[in-house]
């Protein structure tokens, strides 16, 4: 399975900076195109970025799939502010990142709610990318796998398969911290999250399951090497593109 290297910008950058990343993201991937052979590529830019990111990836046939950031749990209607999975896909997405922990904290999105957004999302046929993962106490009072497992169970439809839904495991402490996850905690996780996958749902073969929190290329090769990783979600890092790339060269 080819590795998926998804970049999350957050709420960063305006648009003139968008199209130039994803600019040089093309021109990095066109001068090595043997990558796409080990990884597929995905950029979450704000939603406001979305149509000129998908206008220079069309225009000069960037090898990379967009997604939002966020949907709405509706479909289109009066819910100011709120963007619906039919918008992103109107736009160009085919994924959507969902339940993300600053969303989860910050918003108090619940994992019921996730789990009809993802259900959105799929009615539209966007691939929802579904976060997890625990806070640093959580991890510290050995409660790690039963957060991770309660997540798991509660956000993800039933009905999710690998064309539908990727998840990712980004321990809270590890986000935009420079703490990486070490190896072993990874490789451990990812096997519970695989074995919690094939318990809840009827049709989890090869769905992919992300290591997401302060992934640099430093660290990506090590983590790469790791079952059950197949790939990795972004954050600070995917701002550069040569630390993009960098990650994905680690494949
Ligand atoms: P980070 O963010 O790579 O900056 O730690 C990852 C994420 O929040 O998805």
């Amino acid at each position: 399975m080819k590795k998926l290297i998804a970049g999350n910008w957050k709420m960063n950058g305006l648009e003139a900076g968008a199209v130039s990343l994803i600019g040089e993201i093309g021109s990095k991937i066109g001068a090595e195109p043997e990558i796409l052979e080990r990884c597929d590529f995905l950029v979450c830019p704000p939603a406001l970025h979305i149509h000129v990111v998908k206008h220079k990836i069309d225009h000069d046939h960037i090898p990379v799939a967009i997604g939002g950031q966020d949907c709405a749990s509706t479909e289109n209607g009066a819910f100011t502010g709120n963007v619906s999975a039919e918008m992103l896909k109107d736009a160009g997405c085919a994924y959507v990142i969902l339940g993300h922990s600053e969303r989860r904290s910050l918003h108090n999105e619940s994992s019921a709610y996730i789990n009809e957004k993802a259900a959105r999302a799929h009615m539209q046929g966007l691939t929802a990318v579904i976060c997890v993962g625990e806070q640093e106490d959580e991890r510290e009072s050995g409660n790690a796998y039963d957060v991770v497992a309660k997540q798991l169970w509660e956000s993800v439809p039933k009905v999710s398969n690998a064309a539908t839904t990727v998840i990712a495991y980004e321990p809270v402490w590890a986000i935009g911290t420079g703490k990486s996850a070490t190896p072993d905690d990874v490789k451990a996780m990812h096997a519970f999250i695989r074995e919690k996958l094939q318990e809840n749902l009827a049709e989890s073969a090869n769905m992919r399951i992300l290591y997401g929190g302060s992934v640099k290329p430093d660290n990506a090769a090590d983590l790469f090497k790791v079952d059950n990783v197949d790939g990795a979600l972004i954050g600070g890092a995917s701002l550069k593109a040569d630390q993009f790339l960098g990650i994905a060269q680690a494949v």
